[in-house]
C-alpha cells in the first residue's frame, strides 16, 4: 500500500514564534487523534530546526520548500540540502510552480537539486502542473510528462522510491479553484502510467501522488476518494490548525 500523505506548505508565511504556535497545535492534536497518514509540515528554512525541536517524530515530519544546486560554499544566501537534513528536515519540495516561474528554475536546475536532496537523505516532494493556457490547449498530460521526464527520470529505481509526485495545476493554486475530482483522477492517472512505462507497474503503483492548489476541509475527502490521489499538498488552509487539521482528518 501507498502512502498516504498530507503536506502543509506554508510558503513565506509566518514568524518563527507564529510557526511553533502552529506546529504545537497541530502535533498536540495530532498526540489526541491519531493521523492516519503521513502528515509534514514545510516550513521556512528558518523554522527548520524550532518546529523539528517539539514535534512528536512519530506523528509529524519537517520539511523544506526549496534547497541549492550547490553542495557548499562562497554562495551566499543560498541553502544546501545537507543543511536542510542537518536542520531536522526529512523532505523537501522541489520544482514548486511559485520557484518555477518567480525563480526561474528550469528542469535542469531541478534534476541538479533533486540529485542534491537526495544525496543528502531527503525525500523529495516534486511539483508538476500546467497553466491556465496549457489547459486550455490541451497541453496538460504533455506539460506533466516532460516535469517529470526531463528532471526525474534519469534516477535509479531506488532513488525514485524516495521521490513523491504533487500535481499542482497552477491555476488552481492559491485561486480557490480547484481541480475537479475527476479532472484530478484522470490527471494523477496518467502521471502514473507515464511512471509505469518508465519504471514499471510496481514502483509506479508504490508512488504517492499528492493533490495541490486550493485544497480545503470542503473538497479534501471527494479528492482523496479517487484511486490515484494519495493526499494533499496544502498552502492557504496550512496556515490554521482549525483549517489544515479538517484535511489531515479526512482520512
Ligand atoms: P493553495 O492550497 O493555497 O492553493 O496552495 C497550494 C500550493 O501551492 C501548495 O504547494
Amino acid at each position: 500500500m501507498r502512502k498516504k500523505i498530507i503536506a502543509g506548505n506554508w510558503k513565506m508565511n509566518n514568524t518563527v514564534g507564529q510557526g511553533i504556535c502552529l506546529a504545537k497545535e497541530i502535533n498536540l492534536a495530532l498526540r489526541v487523534k491519531t493521523p492516519q497518514c503521513t502528515v509534514i509540515l514545510c516550513v521556512p528554512h528558518t523554522h527548520i530546526s524550532a518546529v523539528e525541536g517539539i514535534i512528536d517524530h512519530d506523528k509529524l515530519f519537517v520539511g523544506g520548500q526549496d534547497c541549492s544546486i550547490y553542495e557548499k560554499g562562497a554562495y551566499t544566501g543560498e541553502v544546501s540540502a545537507e543543511m536542510l537534513f542537518g536542520a531536522g528536515a526529512r523532505y523537501v519540495i522541489l520544482g514548486h510552480s511559485e520557484r518555477r516561474s518567480l525563480c526561474h528554475e528550469t528542469a535542469d536546475i531541478l534534476k541538479t537539486k533533486v540529485g542534491k536532496a537526495l544525496m543528502h537523505k531527503l525525500k523529495i516532494i516534486f511539483c508538476v502542473g500546467e497553466s491556465l493556457e496549457q489547459r486550455e490547449a490541451g497541453k496538460h498530460f504533455s506539460v506533466v510528462e516532460e516535469q517529470l521526464k526531463q528532471s526525474l527520470f534519469h534516477l535509479t529505481d531506488a532513488e525514485f522510491g524516495k521521490i513523491v509526485i504533487a500535481y499542482e495545476p497552477v491555476w488552481a493554486i492559491g485561486t480557490g479553484k480547484t481541480a475537479s475530482s475527476a479532472q484530478a483522477q484522470e490527471i494523477h492517472a496518467h502521471i502514473r502510467k507515464t511512471i509505469a512505462a518508465h519504471y514499471g507497474k510496481a514502483i509506479a503503483d508504490e508512488c504517492s501522488i499528492l493533490y495541490g492548489g486550493s485544497m480545503n476541509a470542503g473538497n479534501v475527502k471527494e479528492l482523496i476518494a479517487q484511486p490515484d490521489v494519495d493526499g494533499g499538498l496544502i498552502g492557504g488552509a496550512a496556515l490554521a490548525a482549525n483549517t489544515f487539521l479538517p484535511i489531515v482528518e479526512a482520512y
